[in-house]
Order: structure tokens, then sequence, then C-alpha cells
């Protein structure tokens, strides 16, 4: 299968061959080209370049031919924070936040995760399966093209593994490209209320190894949070991971600063995520890192939560990436296009930075970075076509519209769902 784009008013996000992350300055740096073409063979994006030196087709067998007058063609976002596999949904908790209790207050009468959890427990795989199948082609609808899914809605082995089993499936199944992460580490189940150790040596010395064996986890996460797991826990259980190989994730600084970003330098986790409560010295302390500093606009909206200094650290020289955070309790939506709509609205992100962070850093942020976030030559070809549109920015600017028209991915290989 060969696909030709002609004539795009402007192919965005584009690199002559696979870089780094954008960091500091360079993420207010969008690369362009206008009135362009692009070509995908299989899988893969084969060329791009300006129409006027479009070298002509030489094989027309199995070529299908777009053309793109007016409209623009980006590299898919990369939302590299969900917890879209769950099942039911928590809008009773969202009715009652409106009449004043806090997300904190909710959690601590059995609500918020361990709700979830409960839920979860009792679905099939079949069920969770079909849910996420839905929630993936809906955002894919927005424009995703690769997307990380976290289990922790398990919480005892069988339905951690059960989780991690579906993220499998849906792996074979879906079109989109998909990265697991281990969060058995999200709450403490009630059966161990009070006996936070006890949890932990279950998650260390019985659900990793399992998990390590059967392969089901690109990372592991844990929630660094006051009532939840402290910095030494997070170490702690990082460091196993590592052990099999496993790359550290952190929710961090969400609801009070509690020393997830200083576990996440310490243990070279690949991203610190959320970052409400991030403060100068964390910000020093990335500087030194490799660890990619995630928003989740998302989540801070819908729980009314402080700004994340997100603004600081692009001009300390740090990269962000943004994601979604998708989840029933915290961000019930995965529009992407929405979360840097947010970021540049609350934020003051540029559409650039908001554009870079949502595509090549978000990429980096689950590993993907050397095949996703960009158009560029033997990178996946994961794009989308928008609606007609005046500029790039007016995807962050038409906040809640969806201007994407048509999304291609993998090259469009049949057989997938
Ligand atoms: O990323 N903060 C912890 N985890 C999720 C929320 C999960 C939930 O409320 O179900 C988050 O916001
Ligand atoms: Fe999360």
């Amino acid at each position: 299968m060969k696909i030709l784009i002609k004539n795009i008013k402007e192919l965005v996000q584009i690199e002559q061959s696979p870089g780094g992350l954008k960091r500091g300055r360079s993420m207010g740096i969008l690369a362009t080209l206008k009135d362009a073409w692009l070509s995908i063979e299989n899988d893969l994006i084969t060329g791009f370049g300006e129409m006027k030196y479009f070298p002509g087709i030489s094989d027309w067998t199995n070529l299908e031919v777009i053309d793109a007058t007016g409209k623009m063609v980006f590299p898919c976002w990369c939302d590299s924070h969900t917890h879209l596999v769950y099942a039911g949904s928590r809008e009773l908790e969202f009715v009652d936040r409106i009449n004043g209790l806090s997300y904190e207050e909710i959690a601590g009468r059995g609500g918020g995760i361990l709700n979830s959890a409960k839920q979860l427990q009792a679905a099939t795989e079949e069920e969770l399966i079909q849910s996420a199948l839905n929630r993936l082609n809906e955002i894919k609808c927005f424009g995703t093209g690769a997307v990380e899914i976290k289990s922790g809605y398990g919480l005892t082995i069988a339905s951690e593994l059960k989780m991690l089993r579906v993220i499998k499936k849906l792996k074979e199944i879906s079109p989109l490209t998909i990265q697991a992460t281990f969060l058995g580490a999200h709450a403490i189940p009630p059966e161990y209320k009070g006996q936070k150790e006890k949890y932990i040596s279950i998650i260390t010395n019985e659900m990793l190894p399992a998990i390590a064996e059967e392969k089901l986890a690109d990372f592991c996460d844990v929630f660094c949070e006051k009532n939840y797991f402290s910095k030494d826990d997070t170490i702690k259980i990082l460091e196993v991971a590592a052990k099999y190989g496993i790359k550290g994730k952190i929710h961090a600084e969400q609801l009070s600063h509690s020393g997830g970003i200083e576990a996440g330098v310490q243990c070279g986790a690949i991203s610190v995520d959320h970052l409400e409560f991030a403060s100068e010295n964390d910000i020093e302390l990335l500087k030194n890192s490799n660890t990619i500093p995630t928003i989740l606009p998302g989540a801070q909206f819908f729980l009314g939560l402080q700004i994340p200094p997100a603004r600081k650290m692009i001009d300390a020289g740090l990269p962000l990436a943004i994601s979604s955070d998708y989840n029933p309790g915290s961000c019930p939506s995965g529009n992407m296009n929405f979360m840097i709509s947010l970021a540049c609205i609350n934020y003051k992100i540029t559409p650039e930075e908001a554009i870079n962070a949502a595509t090549i850093n978000s990429a980096f942020a689950m590993g993907l970075g050397n095949s996703h976030g960009s158009i560029c030559v033997g990178k996946k070809a994961n794009i989308f076509i928008t609606k007609e549109v005046s500029s790039y920015g007016f995807l962050p600017y038409s906040f809640s519209n969806n201007l994407v028209e048509r999304v291609i991915l993998n090259g469009e290989i049949p057989g997938r769902i």
C-alpha cells in the first residue's frame, strides 16, 4: 500500500533525520514546509518535499493519491500518560467535587482510585478490551497515533495482570502504537490499609517478577504522593523494576510537594508527570538529568489544581512533554488538541512549544522518539490531515473543536481494528 498526499498547505514538524528532544528555546521552533507533498509506503514515511520539486510518480500500482489543498499535515499526537483501560465511570465524584469535596477527601472515603479498582476487578478482560478499544478509536479521531496506557486499577496480582494482558491484547489489535506501564503502586488497597510495607513487598516480590516474566510492561510507575507512596517507597519500587530492565515513570508533585521529581532524577526515570507543586530546586535537578518533565493540563484543569511551573521549565532550558492523563477520575478526556489549548491558554505556552511538547517530546517520554513524533523519512506513517485551516496556531486557538479530518496510522495496513 502506498499513499501520496499532495498540495499540502503546510507540512508540520518535519525533520531531515531523526533528532532528539526539543528543549528550552528550541521548543519555540517548529520546522514546517509550505505547499508540500508526503509519501508513505507500507507503514513508513518514505519522502516529503516542496510541490515545486515533486519528482513525479514512476509506479502507480497500489497508490492512493490524496489532495490536501488548504489542509495541513501533522505527525499524530503522542500521548505518553493515560489510564484508558478502566471500568465504569466516576461522575458521582464529579458532583461531590462541585459540592465542595476535594479529590483527597473523596479518596479518603473510599472513592477515587479505589472506586475504579472495585469496578475494574469485577470486569472481564473482554469488557475491558471493548471499552478501551472505543476510547482508542475516540482518541484516534482526535489525532492521537501513539499512546501509553497504565495498569493501576487492579491493585491485586490477578487484576494487575488482567489489566496488563488487556493492554498487551490492545497492542496486537489496535492500529495505534501502544506502550504499557505497570502502576501497581497507584493506591494502597483496602485489604492493606495501615500495612503499606506489606503491599509494597507484594509489588516488588510478586507483581514485578510475574510481569517481567510475561514481558507485560515497558515502564513502571508510582503515584508518589501524601497518603499514597513516599519518595523512599518510590525509589524502592523503581530500583526493583530497574533490575528487571523496566524504566521508571512517576506521578510527581500533583497534589503536594512529595519528592517525586527527586526520586525520578535519582532513579533515571524516563519522565516525571503532573508537576503542579514542582519547586525551583526540582527545576535545577531536572536540568542535570535525562528525565522529561511532563504536564497533564487536563487533570490540572478538571481538578482545579494550581498551575505547574511549565513556563519556568522551558525558560530554564528544559524539555517539556504534554499528555492527557485520560482516566475516569481526574481527566475523562483524551483530546490532545484540548490539552495543547489548555497549556497555551493557562500556562502561557506558545503553539510551537505546545506542538513540540505533544509530538516529539511526548514520543520520547514513552520511549518512541526514534520512530514517532515527527515527519521524518523512515519514521512510522502516523499522521493526520486537518480540515482547511488558516495556520497551525489555529489548532490550539480552536479549543475543543476537532479539526482533524483524516488519520493515517501505520500507513493504513489492513487487519487492525
Ligand atoms: O494521574 N494521580 C493519580 N492517578 C490519576 C488519577 C487516577 C484516578 O483518580 O482514577 C492521575 O490523575
Ligand atoms: Fe495519571
